[in-house]
């Protein structure tokens, strides 16, 4: 049976794309039953519409302060949808220990970065400042802790002379779209943990310098 997994957005939902297209293999052991946004407005939504995907809007706006009532609807919303998995992929909103606790284990974020470095926001902007030379990003479990939990899958990019945000960005991206799928998949087939086929690549070598196996 596959994993019935949910994906939460807030935005272009890029990463949900790549997701989406992994599960179209019949052999991927997970399928996308549901797109939650938290914004009527996330792009994401229409492409997920347009695949065929349910999707549900649960505006944080209409809940005000109320983070509590928020949740409770999203987690309904899962659960109405019989989700068994939950993938935050560029969502928005910190979530608060109820929805971390149902979730535990069965909830996995992407961020970019090589974590523990850099957890938050801005990270490219961070790694650059810092003069890092190598950056990337992080697959892992949700825990209460923001951007912190188990890792899954990591791949690392190098920072190249003359990068911008916005060009380590795109750099990162093409990773994020291989590593996410690849996370879920051994997540999904219990084999996330040591016997786990392989979720750490260091890719897009510096240029002249061949492939890094
Ligand atoms: C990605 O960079 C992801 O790592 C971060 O938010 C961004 C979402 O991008 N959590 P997209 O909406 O998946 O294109």
């Amino acid at each position: 049976m596959r994993k019935r997994v949910a994906i939460l957005i807030s935005g272009r939902g890029s990463n949900m794309a790549a997701l989406l297209a992994a599960t179209r293999d019949p052999a991927y052991p997970a399928e996308i039953v549901l797109v939650l946004s938290n914004r009527a407005d996330a792009g994401g939504l229409a492409v997920a519409g347009a695949a065929g995907v349910p999707t549900a809007v649960v505006e944080h706006r209409r809940f005000g302060a109320d983070r509590a009532a928020h949740e409770a609807a999203i987690d309904a919303a899962l659960h109405d949808a019989g989700v068994e998995l939950v993938c935050l992929a560029g969502y928005m909103r910190l979530l608060t220990p109820f929805l971390v606790q149902r979730w535990a284990g069965r909830m996995l974020n992407i961020h970019p970065s090589l974590l523990p470095a850099f957890p938050g926001t801005n990270t490219h902007g961070r790694a650059l400042a810092a003069g890092v030379k190598l950056h990337g990003c992080t697959v892992h479990l949700v825990t209460e802790a923001v951007d912190d939990g188990p890792i899954l899958a990591q791949a690392a990019v190098p920072v190249l002379a003359g990068d911008d945000e916005a060009a380590l960005a795109d750099r990162i991206l093409v990773q994020e779209h291989l590593i996410y799928p690849l996370a879920l998949h051994n997540l999904a087939t219990g084999t996330a943990g040591a016997a786990a086929a392989p979720t750490a690549s260091l890719l897009n070598p510096l240029p002249g310098h061949g492939d890094v196996p």
